[in-house]
């Protein structure tokens, strides 16, 4: 099953044919809480046909401030009205002394933050009856490590007893990035928690650099790389097809997302 980032965008011109056909939409909650009105009608028409996966931007997880129990409460609320199937957020921070970041930050690699974000975690599955999938987010500048990328998530996806939101996308950025072996990055997680997967396109803005930007296709390894992921998990797990930004046509994205689904089908099928 292949899904989509329901973005106002490009919502009228979704819901009004055929053209996209995701398995699932997936929106972020901030975007909608206490939205009424002509797009909150938006929202429950897409609502009718399309079952609902939601990934959150400004839980801040890893950041200092105590969580923030009353947006808790309404994200807990949100997940009910909608029949939502599961809650995501970032392994990351996006705000400090309650200013909200304009971006989401990486936590440093250290054991501190290992104990301080996995019982953030389990704080907010034990107040919403439920397990979270943790997403692990791009980063471009690591913050006095204590070990490996790799290790570190580990370590947190043991602790907080979570799922995983595998970007493939990220995992490639990531990997291009800080020169390291992204297969061997995709070996060395637990393929049993993985919850579902993002694509999206990125942007190489230097020789050595690469911006995860989610304005463009999905570039060529970063397929690579997801069907590699496929093969390893054995399973068929829902693919989120994330386009934020130089929204195309949206034969264009439903090509994408077929391609997603053909590639997965036919390794899966080749495995088994
Ligand atoms: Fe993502």
């Amino acid at each position: 099953m292949v899904g989509i980032g329901f973005r106002k965008d490009f919502a009228e011109a979704f819901l009004q044919s055929d053209v996209l056909r995701p398995a699932f939409i997936e929106v972020s909650p901030e975007n909608w809480i206490g939205v009424g009105g002509y797009w909150k009608k938006m929202l429950y028409k897409a609502l009718d046909k399309y079952p609902l996966f939601t990934h959150g931007l400004s839980l801040s997880l890893g950041g200092p401030d105590e969580l923030d129990m009353d947006f808790l409460k309404q994200v807990k609320s949100f997940l009910k009205q909608t029949g939502a199937r599961l809650y995501s957020e970032h392994l990351s921070y996006a705000k400090c002394d309650n200013a909200h970041l304009y971006d989401l930050l990486p936590i440093p690699f250290t054991h501190d933050a290992i104990r301080h974000v996995s019982q953030r975690i389990r704080q907010v599955q034990d107040f919403l009856g439920q397990q979270m999938a943790i997403e692990i987010v791009s980063y471009y500048t690591p913050v006095a490590p204590e070990m490996s990328e790799i290790d570190f998530v580990n370590e947190v996806l043991e602790r907080a007893d979570c799922q995983l939101l595998l970007d493939v996308n990220n995992v490639y950025v990531n990997s291009f990035n800080h020169h390291y072996d992204a297969a061997a990055y995709i070996d060395a997680l637990p393929m049993h928690r993985v919850r579902y997967i993002h694509m999206a396109g990125h942007e190489q803005v230097e020789e050595d650099l690469i911006l995860d930007t989610h304005g463009r296709p999905i570039a060529d390894p970063v397929y690579d790389l997801y069907a590699y992921t496929v093969s390893k998990l054995n399973r068929d797990v829902p693919v989120l097809l994330e386009r934020d930004f130089n929204i195309p046509d949206l034969s264009e994205l439903q090509a994408e997302m077929e391609q997603l689904a053909s590639i997965k089908s036919s390794v899966y099928a080749f495995a088994h």
